[in-house]
């Protein structure tokens, strides 16, 4: 190294080796800045293309005024406004009940911690535990269809389809593959409760916090002359079925935690950790369409641990599947799993 150095002085002289040595900084500063300037196509960028921090949906208005962003504007009304089309008096079809996807997934599903779609795009197909399958944005969509809407699924190749899983690509767009964005879905709440879920102290949340939009009887509150709710029901006849996610207390908690009251967000939540549990309690006890899908968790082992139905790999109760203390379900269950690595 020290030889190479003398070399260099002796042919280029030291102070025209200071000078070029500064060139090589100022040139290697000027290169540094270009990745932040490069985002025209065609351009080569230093970076990685994703944006550190949240996930942002990207702007409605640039949607591209092709027949390709005509499906995805499609897609977002089917999305914002279900109920329009697909609800008992939609103009497509009649195979949802009055809900609107966005009513459980927030703007469209563009909301951060509000069931947004970020990692639709990126992340199917994807085996997931419910179907024991290998699952397509379509099939998804469908278990949506006829489990939270309580409706019939469509077919794969209708207009509708194609459009609402155009939108949900375009939605996904900028989230590199494979990878699943902060605040992405449902997220897990960090805690369970020590003890049961309680009813009796879920109904006086409801009673506080949610029966002005929600109603008395958990019906919602319909638009005058129209198929489609102002605010939607959270239990009857005409709420989600028994084998969708937000009848599982954990889903339904985590999902109210940072959405509701409406306008709550994951900064600024309106509820604790115990009335979200409480809660979900409340409305999970109430009656609703029963519609219970058998070929569900077909490994007992990975079956959800606050999915109410039996049979189970352990030796709890349906009630306690249902309500909890959750506790020691899922010690036995992390207990039971390390002696099934045991071996391996
Ligand atoms: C009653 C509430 C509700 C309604 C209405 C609803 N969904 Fe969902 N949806 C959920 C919940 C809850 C989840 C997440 C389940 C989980 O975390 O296991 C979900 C998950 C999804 C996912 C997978 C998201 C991911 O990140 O893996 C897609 C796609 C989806 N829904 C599409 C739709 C579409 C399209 C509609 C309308 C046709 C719809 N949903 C209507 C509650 C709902
Ligand atoms: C200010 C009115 C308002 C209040 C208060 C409110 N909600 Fe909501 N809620 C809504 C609206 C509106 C939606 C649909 C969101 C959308 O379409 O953008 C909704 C959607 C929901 C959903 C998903 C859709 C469904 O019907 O299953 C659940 C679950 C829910 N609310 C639970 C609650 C709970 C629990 C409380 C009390 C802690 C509560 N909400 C308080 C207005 C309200």
């Amino acid at each position: 190294m020290r030889r190479v150095l003398f070399d260099l002085i002796e042919k280029m002289g030291l102070s025209r080796l200071i000078l070029f040595s500064l060139l090589l900084v100022v040139l290697l500063f000027v290169v540094m800045q270009i990745p932040y300037k490069t985002s025209r196509p065609g351009t080569f960028s230093l970076v990685p293309r994703e944006k550190p921090g949240p996930w942002q949906a990207p702007d409605t208005s640039s949607i591209p005024k092709t027949a390709e962003g005509d499906l995805v504007r499609y897609g977002r009304k089917l999305i914002a406004k279900t109920a329009d089309y697909l609800g008992p008096r939609g103009k497509v079809s009649h195979v949802a009940n009055a809900m609107n996807c966005q009513n459980c997934h927030i703007d469209a599903g563009a909301k951060l911690y509000g069931n947004n779609f970020s990692g639709v795009a990126s992340l199917y197909p994807m085996f997931r535990p419910r179907s024991g399958k290998v699952e397509s944005i379509e099939f998804r969509i469908n278990d949506c269809l006829m489990r939270s809407m309580n409706g019939q699924p469509i077919d794969s190749t209708s207009l509708e389809m194609r459009a609402i899983v155009a939108y949900l690509k375009w939605i996904g767009k900028d989230v590199p593959k494979g990878t699943k964005p902060i605040g992405s879905g449902t997220v897990e709440l960090p805690y369970v409760l020590m003890r049961a879920a309680d009813t009796l102290t879920g109904k006086i949340v409801y009673a506080g916090k949610c029966q002005t939009c929600h109603g008395k009887k958990g019906e919602g509150i319909m638009f005058a002359d129209s198929g489609s709710f102002v605010y939607p029901p959270l239990w009857g006849p005409q709420s989600y079925n028994t084998g969708a996610g937000l009848y599982r207390l954990g889903r339904f908690a985590a999902y109210v935690k940072y959405t509701m009251p409406l306008g709550a967000t994951y900064e600024n939540s309106h509820l604790t950790y115990e009335e979200a549990w409480d809660v979900a309690a409340f409305v999970n006890s109430q009656p609703r369409p029963h519609k219970v899908f058998s070929q569900d968790w077909p490994d007992l082992k990975k079956k959800a641990f606050d999915y109410p139905y039996g049979p189970y790999a352990d030796k709890f109760s349906e009630k306690q599947h249902k309500y909890g203390p959750f506790g020691p379900i899922l010690m036995a269950r992390d207990s039971a799993n390390k002696k099934g690595n045991a071996g391996k």
